[in-house]
């Protein structure tokens, strides 16, 4: 299902034309759809069938409030990596049961926040973090539930920036050196160690690396249960890729059977949960960033589409020379095609959107950045004081604004000038 399509010459999220999107909100403005949204979770979650599992959505790759609300809503559960990201989902209803808490460098008062409200499990990343929650619980007098991430040392076969699972990477213990940690873990009072994490990149285009990573991971969790400490829940972390251009990553529902055909090999694991934090998967092709082109400039070398989108507003291109489909939102064919590179009004050359894209364009027409949904609106600035872009979900032929545009007072409100 693709909720971007055309009719009568006009480009539709779901039932709403863009155009009448722009009109009412302005651009720059993100888009997105539910239903596909919906659709994808469900994915996820039916081709688990009956099996024990949760789908925990990796609240990073897009983080409004609505976006996570809507997702509360089908029950989902959320992974998360700040106390920030916790009040988010807390604020869109979602349950603190349903919530594990990633990353490496987790503060004290972060800590304490989610094991004042109960989160499911703490994602634990190192030696030196484990004895921090055992204390931190201690004090707080509360149980700890903790999965350690391993780091498996596998390829994952996609940009340097979103690899995790190599062992040059900062991410996770080394997986040979797991269960003398796990042995120790086992002698912290305040903690219970109930599972094993893991995550090895982002934009996965094979099932293999997924695969190779599982097999590490099973040998880990037989390994300990020779030594007698049971585990009771695999999670696999996120990672699953989507279509940007003319990739073919596999389906969710491939995935999860490939997860649950390994898993369930080794019977020792068959009656353990399994975990998964899909984010991109979910959320990127259900968006699109809508922009307007201020002027065109025609020069020697290069022509150029200067739209009012940009860096802040999408850094991916600039940061993974990430490549966006970028589409007319009313294509006229008044003007010949040209070779265009669409860029944005920032201070800065890396300021584009995309590059030599033939395109027929006039001033002050609309143009949608596809596949925009996840890490866009999540990794946006305010870079050159240029206001957060406003967020929109379409709902059938319905729209809400998720999150308006800021005016200028709010942009400047946390500063001030020095005293007198
Ligand atoms: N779990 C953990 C522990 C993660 O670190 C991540 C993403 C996920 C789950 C979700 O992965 P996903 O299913 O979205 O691939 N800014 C980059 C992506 C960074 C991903 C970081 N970790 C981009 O725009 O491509």
């Amino acid at each position: 299902m693709d909720p971007f399509c055309y009719k009568d010459g006009r480009l539709f999220a779901e039932s709403v034309p863009l155009s009448t999107i722009a009109e009412s909100v302005g651009t720059p403005c993100y888009v997105y759809s539910r239903a596909m949204i919906e659709q994808q979770w469900r994915a996820f979650d039916n081709a688990f069938a009956g099996r024990d599992h949760m789908v925990c959505y990796a609240v990073k790759a897009n983080s409004n409030l609505g976006i996570l609300n809507v997702l509360a809503r089908l029950g989902s559960g959320f992974d998360i990596v700040s106390v920030g990201e916790l009040e988010r989902v807390l604020r869109a209803g979602g349950d603190p049961a349903k919530v594990v808490f990633s990353g490496v460098g987790k503060a004290d008062a972060e800590l304490r926040r989610a094991l004042q409200v109960g989160i499911h499990c703490f994602n634990v990343e190192s030696e030196a973090e484990l004895l921090r929650l055992n204390a931190l619980a201690g004090e707080a007098r509360r149980h700890a539930r903790v999965a350690l991430r391993v780091n498996p040392d596998v390829d994952a076969n996609t940009h340097p920036y979103i690899a995790t699972g190599l062992r040059r990477n900062k991410f996770g213990v080394p997986i040979d050196t797991a269960a003398a940690l796990y042995a120790h873990a086992k002698t912290l009072p305040h903690l219970e160690m109930s599972g094993v994490a893991c995550h090895i990149g982002s934009q996965l285009l094979e099932l293999d690396p997924f695969v190779d990573a599982l097999k590490r991971v099973v040998a880990l969790v037989e390994n300990l249960r020779h030594q007698g400490q049971r585990l009771q829940h695999i999670d696999l972390g996120g990672g699953l890729g989507i279509r940007y251009r003319d990739e073919q990553p596999p389906s969710p529902q491939d995935l999860v059977r490939a997860l649950i055909e390994h898993v369930d090999k080794v019977p020792g694991c068959r009656d353990m949960r399994i975990m998964i934090e899909p984010g991109r998967a979910l959320v990127g092709e259900a968006g699109v960033l809508l922009t307007r082109v201020l002027y065109l400039k025609h020069g020697q070398e290069r022509n150029f589409a200067i739209v009012d989108a940009a860096i802040n507003d999408l850094l991916r291109p600039a940061l993974y020379d990430a490549w966006h489909e970028i589409v007319p939102v009313t294509p006229h064919g008044k003007h010949e095609t040209r070779v265009y590179d669409v860029v944005g009004p920032v201070c800065e050359s890396a300021d584009f959107l995309g590059r030599e894209r033939k395109l027929a364009l006039t001033a002050g027409e609309l143009l949608a950045v596809r596949s925009a949904g996840a890490y866009g609106s999540a990794m946006s600035s305010r870079y050159n004081t240029r206001a957060l872009p406003p967020e929109v979900i379409v709902d059938k032929d319905r729209i809400h604004i998720v999150r308006r545009r800021e005016t200028i007072d709010e942009m400047l409100e946390t500063e001030s000038v020095l005293p007198d």
